[in-house]
């Protein structure tokens, strides 16, 4: 400010004299000093004024709002990232163990005289029950009546399997010739004996597998409340 004031006072002073050529061309030089000094002090007290004060601090705040959110983003992401790996190396742990203890039942349901075929095992059971009390003796040794959903599992059953009549999990009891199985799916198929299902004695909603000599054709609808023997199915995803 000194400096600008002694500029200012020395053009005043020069402007007196200009009648000088010389003091002419200093004054020309001087006076040009001073409006190069009057904008740059214009350009300096814009640059001061509070909009602008203003304006480098909403950018210095949005600076630090976004390495903020930058820091937020990478904790999150980490932790994400640890919280995955942990619950992958649990699961794969439950995995191992839920296999350990399938492979364990299946050899314990072998021993005890279940026959394995695709990853089902079977086992007929020769006290004599209605198909009711038959399902219900299933499912209590984690079981139900068997469900045939292929020519093989059928033929399988007679090649392994007893002799005589034995229930199946497959009725109409719910409504009149839809067969279901227990697991509430449609039949598909169906391998019955010749002339069946022909409800013969009334209602006859529920199947037997006979065991006879043909192995693949041998189904039969018979009241519910008949007693036969029966077949249970165990499935293993092992
Ligand atoms: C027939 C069956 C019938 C049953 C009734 C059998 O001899 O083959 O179709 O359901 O008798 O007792
Ligand atoms: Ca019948």
């Amino acid at each position: 400010m000194e400096i600008n004031k002694n500029i200012y006072e020395n053009t005043e002073v020069i402007k007196d004299y200009r009648s000088d050529s010389d003091s002419e061309d200093l004054y020309v030089v001087m006076k040009g000093a001073l409006e190069t000094q009057r904008t740059r002090n214009k350009k300096t007290s814009e640059t001061n004024s509070p909009r602008s004060r203003c304006y480098r601090l909403t950018a210095v705040c949005l600076c630090l709002l976004c390495v903020l959110l930058l820091t937020v983003i990478i904790v999150l992401w980490v932790k994400l990232q640890t919280t995955y790996n942990s619950l992958t190396a649990e699961r794969d742990q439950l995995k191992r163990k839920a296999d350990v203890c399938c492979h364990e039942s299946k050899e314990e349901a072998s021993r005890q005289g279940w026959r394995y075929f695709n990853s089902s095992m079977y086992y007929v059971f020769t006290g004599r029950k209605n198909w009711n009390e038959s399902r219900q003796d299933c499912r209590e040794r984690g079981a139900d009546l068997v469900i045939i959903n292929s020519r093989e599992e059928q033929e399988f059953l007679s090649q392994h399997l007893g002799s005589s009549q034995a229930w199946i999990g497959l009725t109409d009891t719910d409504s009149e010739g839809v067969w279901k199985w227990v697991d509430g799916t449609a039949l598909t198929t169906g391998y019955w004996s010749s002339g069946e299902p022909n409800s013969l004695v009334g209602d006859e909603d529920c199947v037997v597998y006979d065991f006879g000599p043909n192995t693949t054709w041998n189904w039969a609808d018979y009241p519910c409340t008949r007693n036969f023997i029966w077949i249970c199915e165990k499935t293993f995803f092992c």
